[in-house]
């Protein structure tokens, strides 16, 4: 406000009033100015100065009106002025009362709303996944072979025929790529290379040393898939570890000690574990292994006294297949890729371990088709 405007610092004189009837306009001005403020006050600060400015006893407005209307007034003009002035403060006073009241209840309000939730009321529980206990497995897994220096890595899904089998030492036409029938991409025509889904993990034995120098020890977790008709034992999509070791001196004692100790921290230190010849193209000599059965206690008899109907009655469970890498393997790894591995100076042993019937396994599920299913009444009892 400039002074010209601030007329209640101003005498009567000042401002040119003389006469009664000059007297009411000039408070109906101020009463208006007092109006206008009063309603932009909104909250408690605003409040505060607009309280001090009005009714401020050393300099707000009322007080100098008081010293500069009333007091030095002609005596013509102290009458309606004195009058006047207690119409005003009256109004100014019940005005500002009135507005304290009305931020105070806002206030309240408004905390009210801030303040609508009601802690003492019991929370929501809202539930919160577990891991599927396939991928529960996998963690066991993965803890029991990092602790004894292996690494995780993963590879592709969608795989080219030369690393999920040529290079695996399995040629075209070779017998064993009947057990693996699989599902092929299609693709445009004159594309590079035909692609399918994996069969198995086994491909990234050969991804792995042309990345890496040996010594190698690496497990690598993942789907694979194969046109198996779905029964109590067999899905089309299903879940393998790779296992392979690499370095100049690694032996068959290396590999069997390996895999027992995984064997007896994954069933428990109870059970026995044997292996059995078997074959697979990039192995040399090629193993199968089988663990006693962990129902029975290797006894082939049920508790109730009858055959044990996880194993059969043969009393052992057989649980994956594994060997020595076979040397041609070797050969395939791109001597391109930081000159390839000479079959002269390394070895090692690879396994592919199939993760749901080793879960069936260990947690006595006869139906590999509930892993799929996502029935929560069967996976909420693997929390
Ligand atoms: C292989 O896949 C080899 N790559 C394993 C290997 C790796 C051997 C490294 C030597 C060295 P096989 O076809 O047996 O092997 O499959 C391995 C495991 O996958 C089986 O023991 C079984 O547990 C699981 N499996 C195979 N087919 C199915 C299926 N249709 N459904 C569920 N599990 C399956």
């Amino acid at each position: 406000m400039n002074s010209l405007d601030n007329k209640p610092a101003q005498t009567l004189a000042d401002l040119g009033v003389t006469q009664p009837d000059q007297v009411a306009p000039l408070f109906a001005a101020v009463r208006a100015r007092f109006d206008a403020e009063i309603a932009r006050t909104h909250d408690e600060s605003n409040w505060n100065i607009s309280k001090i400015m009005w009714l401020g006893r050393k300099s707000g407005v009322l007080t100098q009106i008081t010293d500069n209307w009333l007091k030095p007034a002609t005596p013509e003009l102290k009458r309606a002025v004195g009058a006047s002035l207690n119409e005003l403060r009256a109004h100014v006073e019940s005005q500002i009362e009135s507005r304290r009241a009305a931020i105070e209840s806002g206030a309240e309000e408004s905390a009210l709303l801030r303040e609508r939730i009601d802690l003492s009321l019991p929370g929501v529980t809202r539930p919160i996944g577990s891991h599927h206990l396939i991928r529960q497995v996998f963690q066991e897994i993965e803890d029991i072979f990092v602790s004894i220096g292996f690494s995780v890595v993963e590879g592709p899904e969608i795989e080219t025929p030369y690393y999920n089998f040529e290079a695996l030492n399995i040629p075209e036409f070779h017998p064993v790529r009947d057990d693996m029938d699989t599902f092929y991409l299609d693709l445009p025509k004159g594309a590079a290379t035909p692609l399918l889904l994996r069969t198995h993990t086994s491909p990234m034995q050969i991804r792995t040393m042309e990345k890496q120098e040996p010594p190698v020890r690496v497990i690598v977790p993942g789907k694979v898939y194969r046109r198996d008709n779905p029964d109590a034992t067999h899905s089309f999509a299903f879940h393998q570890i790779e296992g392979l070791a690499v370095d100049t001196d690694i032996t068959f004692c290396d590999f069997t000690g390996t895999i027992e100790y995984f064997v007896k921290q994954f069933f428990g230190p109870s059970v026995k574990t044997r292996f059995r010849p078997s074959y697979f193209p990039f192995t040399e000599p090629s193993v199968e292994f089988d663990v006693s059965c962990p129902f029975c206690g290797g006894t082939g008899t049920a508790a109730s006294g009858g055959t044990c109907s996880k194993c059969k009655g043969a009393a052992w469970i057989e649980l994956f297949g594994a060997g020595m890498v076979d040397p041609a393997v070797y050969g395939f790894v791109n001597p391109a890729h930081r000159g390839g591995y000479d079959a002269k100076k390394v070895s090692g042993f690879a396994f592919g371990i199939g993760i749901d019937r080793l879960a069936m396994l260990k947690y006595g599920i006869d139906d590999i088709q509930v892993f799929f299913q996502n029935d929560v009444r069967f996976l909420r009892q693997f929390p």
